[in-house]
């Protein structure tokens, strides 16, 4: 039997950096030096019996990579203490005979039934005071000491036993932490909470009642064990900063129970990385959290039950958004088939689709994907939510298209890994606290995510090559960014803003950006607050927009008035600050909605309204001739998808045909590695086709 060497499976990622993984950026490179290739597998649930065809078929499909584990505490420690784990042996060394590796999970998701009535005390409770019980699945407190001894018990007891396998590769935590829900009222979670704000406040109960305005209401506190864990809703409104630091306290509890599975896998081997499958509510990816990991995974469910002229745009949201987060990323689950659970069932993927699925991911950044799952399951939750194969194992048109991939995947991994996505168009969004911040007190505004995605949406329509980049990420390489309405402005963010623009960036800032410190409150200085001399304005009166179809407020973009649907500003430039739209009715009638100051080699424009609905639409384009910024590739058709990835001397066009037909795009010359052959001036795409175009190399 051949078994690869430690040192050939250790050289498959690279090195853990730390220095380096600490720093997430959108165009961050991942760790791998391979394109991790393959499928969620569950031996626990019968596939040991149909191993061999599977692994045969795993080969054939040419993957590389299989995820197990995740939810097997009870298989590896089905008794306190007694460790078992002969299964997860045989079958990590039956497929890494084949050359399938093996990337392990900490199974802390769903603890065992001896742990839960051995310490009922772990279990987590809602907002209502309900206790969660057995028989479902993330029941159990990531707050709790208890629950935090036994996930350091079980991670030790699996890094141990598995730290010398040549075929384990790396490791996911958990699965999926606060998937179903984040809240926790148990009695851990009240001492945590404690633990937290007494750390933040520096054990003084005034500076919290400072901070958080408690004189509001009569909420002052005496002792930090006075302060409740916020409920909304629960009698009423909340009070914004207390929530906000709720948010926190959830990102860093979870942060903290992951980290000491993260420190124990670590210090066992030094060649595993780590990763976890994101992305959920209430966890600061960009903190602590995805720091603390070398790549961050996200499970990719672009659910089709959307209408499927949505899927394309809110796939590439998606994954935008995660990229944001940690650069190129890894996708642990990539939906394979319809999925059904509870009460839903999603339509079928069209015959094509999930190929299409698939090298969209890649487009935007994957570096790695296993389809969830290798087979369906017969029983539990989720025996309808479809693997690549159905109940009876019979090989059919999913499978067909996972084989089909995994042949071109031969010439396209290796030659992408090394590569980043090349954005013009950056948008901010995915802020923890702006997102948390707004959803304390959102007077009926859209929140900043979902402004940030329909723009997103209308660039990516348009054939931009659009991407989501953090406010305080690298930007060169854009050529327009947009911080729609972040109304907690870090003032650390300025700086790098300020030298990107004078180097010829065009940037536009959104109304209520800067309109409340990091703790949530409102600012005092006139608005938008530490925003107001970088943009040259000032923000001299603002008021919501409610029912705009009975008395519109309009602005003139060109000679057409666009009504602004949400929120209003009228502005006043500072001296050397020109206006650069107008308000076209109502009392603001030729008043400033948006002004324009030059800096440097570029220009900072502030648009005093919601860039939602049709004004976005209109302004796009206007944006985009202010920044020079054109299409990815010259008439291309609405529901083909351009993207470029390069770097390292090497440039790909990924060319995506969303469409049920046929389309003609004009692309640069070149090999197009899926079809491997030679493309000069139009390719025709067949519905669902794609074309990845290695532009030749620089001499
Ligand atoms: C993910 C989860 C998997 C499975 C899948 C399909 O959220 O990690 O365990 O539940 O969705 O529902």
């Amino acid at each position: 039997m051949h078994l690869h060497s430690a040192e050939a499976v250790g050289s498959l990622v690279t090195p853990i950096a730390p220095a380096e993984y600490r720093s997430p950026s959108h165009v961050r490179l991942s760790p791998f030096r391979e394109f991790l290739w393959g499928a969620a597998y569950y031996p626990e649930h019968g596939e040991r019996a149909t191993l061999d065809i599977d692994v045969d078929r795993m080969r054939v499909a040419g993957m590389n990579t299989v995820r197990m584990a995740e939810f097997a505490w009870d298989m590896m420690e089905p008794a306190d203490g007694r460790y078992d784990f002969s299964l997860f042996d045989e079958v990590i060394a039956r497929l890494g005979a084949k050359g399938i590796r093996t990337i392990l999970c900490t199974p802390t998701a769903a603890p065992p039934r001896w742990l839960t009535l051995k310490h009922p005390e772990i279990l987590r409770v809602d907002a209502r005071g309900v206790v969660q019980q057995h028989g479902s699945r993330q029941h159990a407190s990531t707050c709790s000491d208890v629950y935090c001894e036994y996930s350091r018990r079980i991670t030790r007891a699996m890094a141990e036993h598995f730290r010398d396998n040549p075929h384990v590769i790396g490791w996911q935590t958990d699965n999926e932490f606060n998937c179903h829900f984040s809240e926790d009222y148990s009695a851990g979670a009240e001492e945590a909470w404690t633990e937290f704000l007494r750390a933040k406040f520096n054990d003084d109960i005034c500076a919290l009642n400072r901070t958080w305005g408690t004189a509001f209401w009569a909420q002052t506190y005496a002792r930090f064990e006075d302060v409740p864990l916020p409920k909304p809703g629960v009698p009423t409104c909340v009070n914004p900063a207390h929530h906000l630091d709720y948010a926190r306290f959830v990102s860093w509890s979870v942060a903290r129970f992951q980290h000491d599975q993260v420190e124990i896998l670590r210090a066992t081997q030094r060649r595993w990385w780590i990763t976890h499958n994101g992305a959920f509510r209430l966890i600061d990816y960009r903190g602590p959290f995805g720091r603390d990991l070398d790549v961050l995974g996200y499970d990719l469910y672009p659910m089709s039950v959307w209408d499927a002229q949505d899927r394309g745009a809110r796939q590439a949201w998606m994954l935008d958004a995660i990229r944001a987060w940690t650069g190129n990323f890894f996708i642990p689950e990539h939906q394979s088939g319809p999925g059904g659970q509870t009460d839903f069932f999603h339509d079928n993927l069209e015959p094509g689709e999930l190929r299409r699925m698939l090298y969209t991911s890649i487009a935007h950044g994957a570096d790695g994907i296993l389809l969830f799952r290798w087979r369906t399951a017969r029983f539990g939750a989720e025996e309808y939510w479809c693997g690549i194969f159905d109940h009876d194992n019979v090989p059919r048109r999913r499978y067909a298209e996972v084989a089909q991939v995994g042949a071109e995947l031969a010439r396209v991994g290796p030659a992408l890994l090394g590569t980043h996505v090349a954005v013009d168009v950056g948008i901010a969004a995915t802020d923890f606290d702006n997102t948390y911040g707004h959803e304390a007190l959102n007077l009926g505004l859209p929140g900043p995510d979902q402004v940030a995605a329909e723009l997103h949406g209308s660039f990516w329509r348009s054939g931009y090559r659009v991407g989501v980049v953090h406010p305080s990420d690298a930007l060169e390489g854009l050529k327009l960014y947009i911080i729609p309405h972040l109304s907690l402005f870090d003032p650390a963010w300025l700086p790098k803003l300020e030298s990107w623009v004078r180097d010829g960036g065009t940037l536009i800032v959104g109304a209520r950006s800067g309109t409340k410190d990091l703790d949530n409150n409102v600012v005092t200085s006139p608005l938008p607050g530490v925003l107001r001399n970088f943009v040259g304005a000032n923000v001299v009166e603002y008021g919501r927009q409610n029912r705009p179809e009975q008395r519109p407020l309009e602005i003139k973009v060109d000679a057409r008035k666009i009504v602004s649907d949400a929120w209003y500003e009228k502005l006043e430039p500072e001296t050397g600050t020109d206006v650069w739209l107008r308000w076209a009715s109502r009392h603001l009638a030729g008043s400033a909605a948006a002004t324009m100051r030059t800096v440097g080699r570029g220009r900072v424009v502030y648009v005093g309204t919601y860039l939602t609905g049709a004004l976005a639409e209109a302004l796009v384009p206007e944006f985009s001739r202010l920044a020079g910024v054109e299409p990815a590739l010259p008439s291309l058709p609405g529901d083909v998808e351009v993207l470029l990835r390069e770097g390292q001397g090497r440039a790909f066009w990924f060319v995506i045909n969303h469409a049920d037909g046929p389309r003609s795009v004009a692309v640069p010359s070149g090999r197009d590695l899926v079809g491997d052959h030679d493309v000069s001036g139009t390719v025709v795409l067949p519905a669902r086709g794609v074309a990845v175009v290695q532009l030749p190399a620089p001499r």
